[in-house]
């Protein structure tokens, strides 16, 4: 039994059996190609996005925000501001208790820098039905180059539970041709 001390007071001394060992090395190698798994699929796998993270804060980042859309405002949908920024360009959106602002307009085949940062606290920027997911954190610019590969409308879902309107924290971004 397992709560009776070994018979053998100094057991780790004792030989380890072949199966034993052959068990351990089997583990071991397992856990190695896993391992290397991750490195390969990042590289190879083109799933995981690359991205950069900047300090900011709020403030600072709100006013960026605010700048974009003053300046690529297009019309407007349910009070939501449409931007249509141009290819290449900074983006902002801002996750804020209980959306994302404001609706961006993207062009298929462009690249955009898309910046992302919380006015509050943790909100999770899930893009569907793509299904890419990143935390979004206040006090951190996070940039993700990102090239559209599809037009039409997409969904950007709260993936964090952040609180009593969570479930409508819902935003818009479209891709036209
Ligand atoms: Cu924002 Cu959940």
């Amino acid at each position: 039994m397992a709560i009776t001390p070994p018979p053998e007071r100094i057991w780790w001394n004792l030989p380890v059996a072949r199966s034993e060992i052959v068990w351990i090395i089997v583990a071991f190698l397992w856990g190695l190609v896993m391992f290397s798994g991750m490195v390969y699929w990042h590289l190879e796998g083109e799933q995981n996005l690359s991205n950069e993270a900047y300090r900011i804060t709020p403030e600072a980042y709100l006013e960026k925000a605010t700048a974009m859309v003053e300046q690529y405002q297009v019309r407007e949908d349910a009070g939501m501001p449409v931007v249509h920024p141009p290819p290449g360009s900074d983006v902002y959106l801002v996750a804020r208790l209980w959306q994302w602002w404001p609706i961006i307009e993207f062009e298929k085949g462009q690249s955009y820098r898309l910046h992302l940062s919380s006015m509050d606290w943790l909100h999770g920027f899930s893009l569907q039905p793509v299904n890419i997911n990143l935390e979004v954190h206040p006090g951190y610019d996070m940039v993700v180059t990102i090239t559209p590969t599809d037009s039409g409308e997409f969904g950007v879902v709260c993936n964090e539970f952040c609180g009593i309107g969570h479930h409508q924290m819902i935003g818009k971004i479209l891709v036209t041709e």
